[in-house]
């Protein structure tokens, strides 16, 4: 098996087939995840709820980011894995400069991932453009950010009226135009996203909780495992549901994503 790359991505995405994602925080389910066909894996800052017992992805710092991304790529080398690893910029990273950003995507890219991944719009364009001209292949994150919960006023659906979901192309659409990559949707009107996507041909969209219309889907491994801390959201699927191992209900989360059966729309009202 290759590597898997953004040419492999953009061909991906030509073909119509869809990418699938999934969080890793350690080396063997990142192995796991590889060897179930997931091409893409994500080092979530949702580590600070699921791995540290935070309440909030807002207190994870760099540091803790750079350790389990490191896990993740010494998982992969071991079982020789193809997956592309793309690594959260925590909160307070990023937000202070344009170097403060690439000092540390630097760092994030040193422990082993091949894309970093920044949340908001606006402002962040800016940041986006000075990453990837210098050779750091980034991705967006629009939608629900968790990162300002406090801000946004808790965790619910964003782009529901008109001039949010205007917002939300305009940044998404710059986004692309500062050469991000790939953008994750988290939590928009699957119309919306659905309608954005083809606009996006440049930056493949990654959608959780936004209906079935994006490039490609993410979710949090140990939701799909049904291991979820507290209450669970409602687009997610326990794919260890009549499966026996872990592996196998991450292959069936793939062959779900890649067939077109998950997520059900109808789960997405919004
Ligand atoms: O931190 C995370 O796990 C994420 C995904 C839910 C997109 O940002
Ligand atoms: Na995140």
């Amino acid at each position: 098996r290759k590597p898997v790359s953004l040419p492999r991505l953009h061909e991906m995405r030509e073909r119509g087939e869809k990418i699938t994602m999934l969080t890793a925080y350690d080396a063997t389910f990142a192995a796991a995840a590889d060897s179930a066909g997931v091409e893409t894996l994500l080092i979530g800052d949702s580590l600070g709820m699921v791995c540290q017992g935070l309440s909030s992805t807002v207190g994870v710092t760099l540091e803790t980011m750079c350790y389990h991304t490191e896990s993740v790529a010494r998982g992969l080398r071991r079982v020789q894995g193809t997956a592309w690893i793309v690594a959260d910029l925590p909160f307070g990273s990023y937000q202070e400069s344009k170097e403060q950003a690439i000092r540390s995507a630097s760092a994030l890219m040193h422990a082993g991932a091949h894309m970093i991944k920044l949340e908001g719009g606006g402002w962040t364009t800016e940041t986006v453009a000075f990453l990837v001209e210098r050779g750091i292949p980034v991705c967006g994150h629009l939608g629900l950010t968790p990162q300002t919960v406090h801000a946004l006023g808790g965790y619910r659906v964003q782009g529901r009226s008109d001039s949010d979901a205007q917002r939300l192309r305009r940044d998404a659409l710059a986004l692309q135009d500062a050469g991000a990559d790939m953008l994750v949707l988290e939590m928009v009107p699957a119309l919306l996203a659905a309608e954005l996507t083809p606009e996006l041909s440049r930056c493949h969209t990654i959608g959780i909780g936004s209906g079935n219309g994006t490039a490609g889907q993410v979710l949090v491994m140990h939701d799909m495992l049904g291991m979820g801390l507290g209450k669970t959201p409602k687009f997610v699927r326990n794919f260890m549901a009549g499966n026996d191992s872990v592996r196998d209900a991450m292959a069936a989360y793939v062959a779900a994503v890649k067939d077109g059966s998950f997520p059900d729309n109808r789960l997405h009202a919004w």
